[in-house]
């Protein structure tokens, strides 16, 4: 049984993270959801909440703490106890933000608290002329050359009707890097 800090972010792919979470948790994990504010407006944290059968983070500054360490430092629990980080799908601006070192949201913020050890998988998901984009290319290199482990994208037919580079790998695929990544 692994700790697994999946990151959801906002993008049309991440209702294919419920999915990855499911099978996470079906084989045994211990799975925690964390959303960016627009991951929210996508998929419900309620869907991930049932899924993963713990509350999902959603806010670095929650209205009304509990004791709970995950509630009084959201930035800090559970991403310091970590075993794998797995952002799904990864927008371009949070690899902007993660080459950069910024820490305005949840996702981010749990990325720069994560143990040495921890592995660390992004899955891009973006629009071709996104994904094209110099500075996206270079965020994900910069990502890359931190030890980040990268999952696609793929070529094919985007949600927004074009065809190219920068649909989110399948489900299965980021599974089978997954279950390689803790072997
Ligand atoms: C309908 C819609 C779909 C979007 N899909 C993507 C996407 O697939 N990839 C991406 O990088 N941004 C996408 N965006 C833009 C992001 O939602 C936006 O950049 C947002 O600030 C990302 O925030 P986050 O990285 O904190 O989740 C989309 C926006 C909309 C309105």
């Amino acid at each position: 049984m692994k700790k697994i800090l999946i990151g959801v972010t906002g993008g049309i792919a991440a209702y294919k993270a419920a999915s990855v979470v499911s099978a996470l948790r079906q084989a045994g994990h211990d799975v925690q959801v964390a959303m960016t504010p627009a991951a929210c407006q996508f998929v419900t944290p309620l869907t991930f909440a049932a899924l993963s059968q713990k509350e999902v983070r959603t806010e670095l500054f929650p209205a009304h703490p509990t004791s709970d360490k995950g509630q009084l430092y959201p930035h800090l629990y559970p991403a310091t106890e970590a075993d794998l980080f797995v952002v799904l799908p990864a927008t371009a601006d949070i690899i902007g933000k993660f080459a950069c070192g910024f820490s305005d949201d949840i996702v981010s913020a749990s990325a720069l608290s994560l143990p040495a050890g921890c592995k660390k998988i992004f899955c891009p998901a973006m629009n071709t002329q996104m994904w094209d984009n110099p500075v996206v290319q270079e965020n994900v290199q910069t990502l890359e050359k931190r030890g980040w482990q990268r999952i696609g994208p793929e070529s094919g037919l985007m949600a927004c009707g074009t065809t190219g580079a920068g649909r989110m790998s399948d489900p299965s695929a980021i599974l089978d890097a997954i279950h390689k990544a803790l072997a």
